[in-house]
C-alpha cells in the first residue's frame, strides 16, 4: 500500500481543516495516509513516503515559517525523494491575497527534490486556495486534488 504524509501548519484552524478533508479523501482512495502538523513530523521518516501533501497559512504571500524550516530541514534529504509525488494547499485572508504563490512556492521546494507535481485543469490549478475557512468550493477543489494525487501516487 501506498504511504503518503499530509502535513501543515495552522494557527487558527482554517489549513488544518483542509488537511483533514484532504486525508480523509487520500485515506478514501485506499492510500495509507499519515496526517502530521509540520512541527511533529519526524524528518528522519520522510523518505519513507510515496507522496507529500503540504499545506500552509499565507502570510505575506508565502509559507509560514514552520513550514519553511521543515522545507529547510529536507535538505538532509536532497536527491533521496527524487520520483515521489507532491501537492501543495493554502488558506488565505481574502480573494487575491497571494495562494496561489504560497502553493507555488511550497511545490518549487518540492521540484527542487525532484518531486513530481500534477497540474489541475478542473480545479485551482496549482492546489486548493481558501479563503478563510474551507468551504463548499473548496470541498470540490479537494476532492479533484485527492482524485489526481491518488492516482499519481499509485502510477509512479
Ligand atoms: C502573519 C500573517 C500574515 C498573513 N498574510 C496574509 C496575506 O498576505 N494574504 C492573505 O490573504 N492573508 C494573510 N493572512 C491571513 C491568513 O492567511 C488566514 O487567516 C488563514 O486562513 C489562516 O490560516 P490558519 O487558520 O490555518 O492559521 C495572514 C495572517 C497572518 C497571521
Amino acid at each position: 500500500m501506498k504511504k503518503v504524509l499530509v502535513t501543515y501548519y495552522s494557527r487558527t484552524g482554517n489549513t488544518a481543516e483542509m488537511a483533514r478533508m484532504i486525508a480523509d479523501g487520500l485515506v478514501d482512495k485506499g492510500l495509507e495516509v499519515i496526517l502530521k502538523r509540520v512541527e511533529e513530523v519526524n524528518m528522519d521518516s520522510i523518505t519513507e513516503f510515496d507522496g507529500f501533501v503540504v499545506g500552509s497559512p499565507n502570510y505575506f504571500g508565502t509559507m509560514a515559517w514552520p513550514v519553511k524550516k521543515f522545507v529547510d530541514e529536507s535538505v538532509k534529504f536532497f536527491k533521496k525523494l527524487d520520483g515521489k509525488a507532491a501537492a501543495a494547499f493554502t488558506s488565505e485572508g481574502m480573494i487575491g491575497g497571494g495562494g496561489d504563490l504560497v502553493v507555488l512556492d511550497i511545490l518549487k521546494a518540492f521540484l527542487i527534490h525532484g518531486c513530481v507535481v500534477q497540474g489541475l485543469t478542473s480545479a485551482g490549478h496549482f492546489g486548493p486556495v481558501a479563503v478563510g475557512k474551507p468551504d463548499e468550493r473548496i470541498g470540490k477543489e479537494v476532492a479533484v486534488l485527492v482524485e489526481k494525487f491518488a492516482a499519481l501516487v499509485e502510477r509512479l
